[in-house]
């Protein structure tokens, strides 16, 4: 059985796998005990299964865990916990931009890449950077005030 090694939230993982092209969210929810990535569509059009490979957002779901192999995963758990949130993390609770919660991952960890690369974000891009992201909840309006809150931008 191959072993992939890769960089877990500023940690070394190995894990083991027969198939090269199980998809990287499998080893991370059953090897590595990582639940903030779910499973939703499974096909790349949801953004449920989002993390960040090398800090670019990634959907896990059609990652095969072999391109995992030598980068930096991050996930939801590494970014904060309850005591101590990541700012992006802290402006979702202070906005309160869930209901289910099931794409709340995927629209963390996509807002992270985002504001990365365009820290001062409008309403517009930050409605842009996430288009890519589903809620079936509707929280879309309170998602959008919490990446500009987290961006230090009130609306
Ligand atoms: S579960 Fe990966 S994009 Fe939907
Ligand atoms: S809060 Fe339920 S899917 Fe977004």
């Amino acid at each position: 059985m191959a072993a992939y090694r890769f960089q877990l939230n500023g940690k070394g993982a190995t894990v083991e796998s027969w198939d090269p092209a199980q998809p990287l969210l499998y080893v991370l929810r059953n090897q590595l005990g990582q639940h903030g990535p779910k499973f939703g569509c499974g096909l790349s059009q949801c953004g449920a299964c989002t993390v960040l490979m090398d800090g670019k957002a990634t959907r896990s779901c059609v990652t095969p865990v072999r391109q995992a192999a030598g980068k930096r995963v991050t996930t939801l758990d590494g970014l904060g916990n309850t005591d101590k949130p990541d700012v992006v993390q802290a402006a979702f609770i202070a906005e309160q931009a869930a209901q289910c919660g099931y794409c709340t991952n995927g629209m963390i960890m996509a807002a992270k890449a985002f504001l990365a690369q365009t820290p001062k974000p409008t309403v517009e891009q930050v409605k842009q950077g996430l288009a890519g992201n589903l809620c079936r909840c509707g929280t879309h309006t309170r998602i959008v005030r919490a990446v500009m809150r987290a961006a230090g931008t009130a609306v």
